[in-house]
């Protein structure tokens, strides 16, 4: 049996009753086997001040300790004012700095977004895609998981009850496992 590939999810949105922790949630139960999944609350994480980028708080270390353990990432993004959080911006900057000590360098990660209206924020997906490019990460592109209405796919317990919504989280992780193993390959 090959080694699991280990998957570090986060949510770019903390309200309790948040869409996108609930594909997070999801996704913890649609891992494939040969995969884990364990989940980061970007909840306590201050506002970044580059003063401190050589001594981040406890939290923030905890973040790169988890991310640098990681073999990919995976992060559920909601879409605020047609980009990522503050609160999603904010945990990456601490993540990445310092510059010679990005916690996301060449990691492969996969999004996923949800929103109660008709494009789910797909405009934070790419927003999010841009910032991967200074991060030197490896997006897959495909499938694109991005829940509209998620009012209706989402119960009000969080559980993403929506067979379709289940199907392409599965088909997303099974994809990131996939490029993960590939990109691992090349290394060698
Ligand atoms: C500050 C703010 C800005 C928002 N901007 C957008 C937006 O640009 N596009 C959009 O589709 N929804 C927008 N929304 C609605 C969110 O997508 C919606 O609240 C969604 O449920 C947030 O994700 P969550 O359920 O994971 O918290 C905004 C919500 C907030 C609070």
């Amino acid at each position: 049996m090959r080694r699991k590939i280990s998957i570090l999810g986060f949510s770019g949105s903390l309200r309790k009753g948040s869409y996108n922790r609930s594909l997070l949630k999801a996704a913890l139960e649609l891992v494939p086997e040969d995969a884990t999944l364990e989940t980061f609350d970007l909840e306590g994480i201050p506002p970044f001040n580059q003063d401190f980028e050589n001594r981040p708080p406890a939290k923030v270390k905890k973040f790169k300790r988890k991310i640098k353990a990681a073999d990919a990432i995976l992060i559920a993004t909601a879409e605020y004012n047609f980009s990522i959080p503050g609160v999603l911006k904010n945990a990456i900057d601490w993540a990445s700095r310092p510059h010679k000590d990005n916690s996301f360098e060449d990691k492969p990660v996969a999004i996923m977004s949800a929103s109660g209206g008709m494009l789910g924020g797909a405009r934070a997906q790419y927003h999010l895609r841009q910032t991967f490019v200074y991060l030197n990460m490896h997006p897959i592109n495909r499938p694109e998981v991005i829940v509209t209405f998620a009012d209706q796919k989402i119960d009000d317990k969080g559980r993403v009850v929506d067979e379709k919504t289940r199907k392409k989280i599965h088909e997303l992780l099974v994809a990131l496992v996939a490029w993960t193993r590939r990109l691992q390959e090349q290394h060698k």
